[in-house]
């Protein structure tokens, strides 16, 4: 089992991220967490801390591509990340009735989910390329799997990092460096709290980070969970097209379309 002594966590400031920090906290390893909001950074900064970890944390938006290569860059020179996991994102969704999303609302969505994994990782590729050494960590979901008729733009950006995560490690394993795609299913966060669904096998954020922490100590190159919704997910792919869509079409899922702006 690999033991990350280096790790960068971006949206370490809630949820799966926050808990992820708190899974690797332990005398020994130094967190670097990103995330906007101050006090939530604080407190999780302080609760990693008490557990032994020496914690940096960075009030940087992901999708400040300058401010992201700035900070990862000087926190890399000085202790090399051994473990980066491109984690922050939002969701919205399509209002009821609503036959297409805000574009405004869909860029920010891209420029965060999309744009913040690329200003994440791509200032680490060098670098652990030349230390023939490190492991990148994307956050996908189910929703990347199959376009969900609720959610466009967020299925959309999440089938993007997954292909993004499948190119960079056919590209990069061969330089030692391991890339792994987390497919998650529903994850009891302040993010998923927003969706108002019926949400098969929900875990919990702390059950979310076990499953993802053991999954990147054994280099897995896809960890996805849970493995029946998985299934489910990769049937409905597999199924008639216009079947499956109307399937989903009887579901009620109300996904709130996100507040965020790109130049807000
Ligand atoms: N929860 C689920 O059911 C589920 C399922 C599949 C995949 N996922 C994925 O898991 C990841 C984490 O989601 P979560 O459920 O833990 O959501 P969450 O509790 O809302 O946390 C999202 C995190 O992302 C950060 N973030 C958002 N926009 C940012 C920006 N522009 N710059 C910097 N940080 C930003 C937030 O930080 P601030 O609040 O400080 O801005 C927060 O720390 C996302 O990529 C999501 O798509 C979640």
């Amino acid at each position: 089992m690999r033991q990350p002594r280096a790790i960068l966590i971006t949206g370490a400031s809630s949820g799966i991220g926050r808990a992820l920090a708190l899974a690797y906290a332990a005398p020994g390893v130094r967190l670097s967490l990103i995330g906007r909001n101050e006090a939530r950074l604080a407190e999780i900064a302080a609760a990693a801390a008490a557990q032994g970890a020496l914690v940096s944390t960075g009030q940087v938006d992901v999708r400040d591509r300058d401010a992201m290569r700035a900070w990862i860059a000087a926190a890399d020179a000085a202790l090399p990340f051994d473990l980066a996991i491109a984690n922050a994102g939002i969701t919205s969704g399509l209002a009821d009735a609503a036959l297409t999303e805000d574009p405004e609302a869909v860029r920010a969505l891209l420029a965060t989910n999309l744009f913040g994994v690329l200003n994440t990782v791509e200032p680490l590729i060098q670098p652990m390329c030349g230390r023939g050494l490190g492991q990148i960590a994307i956050i996908g979901s189910l929703a990347g799997l199959r376009g969900l008729p609720f959610s466009p733009a967020y299925s959309a950006s999440k089938a993007a990092v997954h292909a993004y995560a499948e190119s960079l490690r056919g590209r990069l394993e061969r330089r030692g460096l391991i890339v792994s795609l987390v497919v998650a299913g529903f994850v009891k966060t302040p993010l998923n709290d927003s969706i108002d669904a019926v949400k098969p096998f929900e875990v919990s954020d702390v059950e979310a980070a076990r499953i993802i922490k053991a999954g990147l100590a054994r280099g897995r190159a896809v960890i996805a969970f849970p493995a029946a919704l998985y299934a489910a997910t990769w049937l409905a792919r597999i199924l008639p097209p216009r079947f499956v869509d109307r399937l989903f079409t009887r579901f009620l899922v109300n996904v709130p379309e996100t507040k965020e702006r790109v130049n807000a």
